[in-house]
């Protein structure tokens, strides 16, 4: 069997790429390295750099290496950027999703799996309230209205080519070789920045000081279970991957900060333009078919935390 995964030098594409490998799967990531590393690739999987947004290439790679299965990672992944740049979102998120998917309707892949939001489709959600799949999409965002518009495009292929899809609504993931550079991440930015003695930030949900937005932390593993459920149990249509809990920044903030034994600095900072104020998860339809979150709250915070300690002490200077 031949796998793709577009974004596959990132966070979770190569999470994906190692368990595919372990699968017995013959991999190609794809990446642009734009925030993505190429030593994240596991030597044993195929590597090609390229833009998504390059048409010609997606569809030499696809027809070259005539994948079964497609799991389409990359993207750009920041809210913040796109509220400033939307254009840039669609140009990668949505055109560059369609290059994806028609080079893989092309070679006739046996099932689409998206990388979709769930963290960020839906709008506010209420205090006390769980959003399911069928809860109302309200982007606040280009980053989730272009999410949103791929996973109409997924339904019009399904409908008018028969192309099997599943669109799978990650909650907040976090886990080792997320990228602590960038604005995304909050999980990856805070243990790099403290074990640094650096401040950290916390965005205020409504007022400044109060104690930030409430997620739904989901380590990547659990995230990888589910993309390989999605073409092991055949799964079509949309799924939230999420814990169903909900926790502050704060929170947050304060458990990375014991597992490191540090004092940290916080700045407090305004609500940032795109943000939700609160985003939970209820992942009930993906465990009906047999999915579970494994880790813990408190031990994928610590496993995390733990793992940057390492890189950091392995690479003092660049990690
Ligand atoms: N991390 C989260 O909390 C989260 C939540 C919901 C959804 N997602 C989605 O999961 C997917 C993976 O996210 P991640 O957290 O691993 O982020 P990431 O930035 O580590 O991974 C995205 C990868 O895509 C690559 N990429 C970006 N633009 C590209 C382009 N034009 N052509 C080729 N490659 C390109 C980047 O270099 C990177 O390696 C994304 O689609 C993201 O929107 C992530």
């Amino acid at each position: 069997m031949r796998a793709i995964v577009t974004g596959g030098a990132g966070f979770i594409g190569s999470h994906l790429v190692d368990a595919l490998l372990d699968r017995g799967f013959e991999v190609m990531a794809l990446d642009d390295l734009s925030s993505g590393r190429r030593e994240n690739v596991a030597p044993q999987a195929e590597f090609v750099a390229l833009d998504i947004r390059d048409r010609k290439a997606v569809f030499d790679v696809f027809k070259a290496f005539r994948p079964d299965f497609v799991f389409h990672q990359a993207a750009q992944a920041s809210v913040s950027v796109s509220v400033r740049e939307p254009y840039l979102d669609a140009e990668v998120n949505l055109m560059g999703g369609l290059n994806v998917l028609e080079a893989a309707r092309e070679v006739g892949v046996r099932r689409f799996v998206f990388a979709s939001t769930g963290g960020a489709i839906y709008g506010e959600i209420p205090e006390d309230q769980r959003a399911t799949e069928d809860w109302p999409v309200r982007p606040k965002s280009p980053y989730a209205a272009d999410k949103a518009g791929f996973e109409y495009h997924l339904e019009a292929f399904w409908q008018n080519f028969q192309l099997p899809y599943t669109s799978l609504r990650y909650a907040n993931v976090y886990g080792p070789r997320q990228n602590p550079h960038g604005e995304a991440g909050v999980v990856a930015i805070f243990s790099h920045r403290m074990l640094r003695g650096e401040p950290v930030v916390l965005f205020a949900r409504e007022e400044v000081g109060d104690p930030g937005g409430v997620r739904d932390y989901i380590h990547v593993s659990d995230v990888v279970a589910a993309n390989l459920l999605a073409i092991e149990g055949g799964l079509d249509g949309v799924y939230n991957v999420g814990t169903g809990e909900g926790h502050a920044t704060e929170e947050v903030l304060w458990t990375i900060a014991q597992v490191l034994e540090v004092k940290p600095e916080i700045r407090f900072a305004p609500p940032r333009p795109g943000d939700l104020q609160r985003s939970v998860l209820d992942a009930a339809k993906l465990e009906r078919v047999g999915w579970r979150p494994r880790l813990s709250f408190d031990e994928g915070m610590r496993q995390t935390a733990l793992w940057f300690q390492a890189q950091v002490l392995e690479r003092p200077r660049d990690s």
